[in-house]
């Protein structure tokens, strides 16, 4: 790589904090063990602490983004941190018969996911906009699925939710392009390895694949990073929408 691509990548990495949501296992802790190990402090977000060595580039907030209060207050902490990266990548994918709950039951599980795997990713790019978008290389990063092009019947909320995060991110990309550098990155995964897909799918890829793909689309300023399987899904969608959309409904 050339001395000033490599200059901007470790300054990319090194500086004013990264925001990691759901950084207490899978993904989000695969994230935040690289990006401390690359010299990059962290905040990690979640309701429980990840089992990380203890650092002095890590800090760590509990809050439950299912909680539209507390992320109100979580945002107004992360304002004074002056993060410069925010990653979008907590989520919950409740997978049920949604068809033979209650209604309560029903309100209350689309309610919580819509909130942690839509509203919290957009309320807190929007509120933390002001601070991280005049960062050098700052960037918002939203975690997204091939479940957002071609949904699965048995999770309707969180595939309605990655649905509305793909237009959400473009909306976002948007109403910053001219006006800052910043970059609003999505990045599509394949099947990982984490506690979301424990005892279903194949070939799934690790955690640490999925993290170090994510942090090299964002050292690339890539505006959308497409691992794994999801580039081939992706060609088919854009070939045969409505076939692909079946490919998935029993996954
Ligand atoms: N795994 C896959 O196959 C796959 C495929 C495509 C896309 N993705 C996406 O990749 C991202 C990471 O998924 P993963 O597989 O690493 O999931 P995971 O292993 O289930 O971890 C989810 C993370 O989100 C946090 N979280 C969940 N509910 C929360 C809440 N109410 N408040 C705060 N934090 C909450 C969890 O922390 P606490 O429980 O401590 O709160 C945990 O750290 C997600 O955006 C997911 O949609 C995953």
């Amino acid at each position: 790589m050339a001395g000033k691509a490599m200059k901007k990548v470790s300054t990319m990495l090194e500086a004013r904090p990264i925001i990691v949501t759901g950084a207490s296992r899978g993904v989000g802790l695969e994230l935040t063990r690289q990006l401390i190990a690359s010299g990059q402090s962290v905040i990690g977000v979640a309701r429980h602490c990840p089992k990380i060595h203890a650092s002095d580039r890590f800090r760590f907030i509990a809050c439950d983004l299912a909680d539209r209060d507390a992320v109100m207050r979580l945002i107004h902490d992360l304002i004074e941190l002056r993060p410069r990266g925010l990653i979008n990548n907590a989520a919950i994918q409740t997978e049920k018969d949604w068809a033979s709950l209650s209604l309560e039951e029903i309100a209350a599980g689309f309610a919580a996911e819509i909130q942690v795997d839509l509203l919290a990713p957009m309320h807190l790019s929007y509120g933390l906009l002001q601070v991280i978008k005049n960062a050098e290389d700052g960037f918002i990063c939203n975690i997204n699925s091939a479940l957002a092009l071609a949904p699965k019947v048995s999770a309707p909320a969180y595939c309605a939710a990655k649905a509305a995060l793909r237009n959400a991110t473009v909306s976002l990309r948007g109403s910053t392009r001219g006006l800052t550098d910043l970059l609003v990155n999505e990045t599509y995964l394949p099947l990982v390895d984490t506690d979301m897909t424990k005892g279903r799918g194949r070939s799934k890829i690790s955690a640490e694949a999925a993290a170090s793909a994510i942090l090299n689309g964002l050292r690339r300023r890539q505006t959308e990073t497409w691992v794994g399987q999801t580039r081939l899904l992706r060609l088919l969608w854009r070939l045969a929408p409505s076939q692909t959309s079946r490919l998935l409904l029993g996954a």
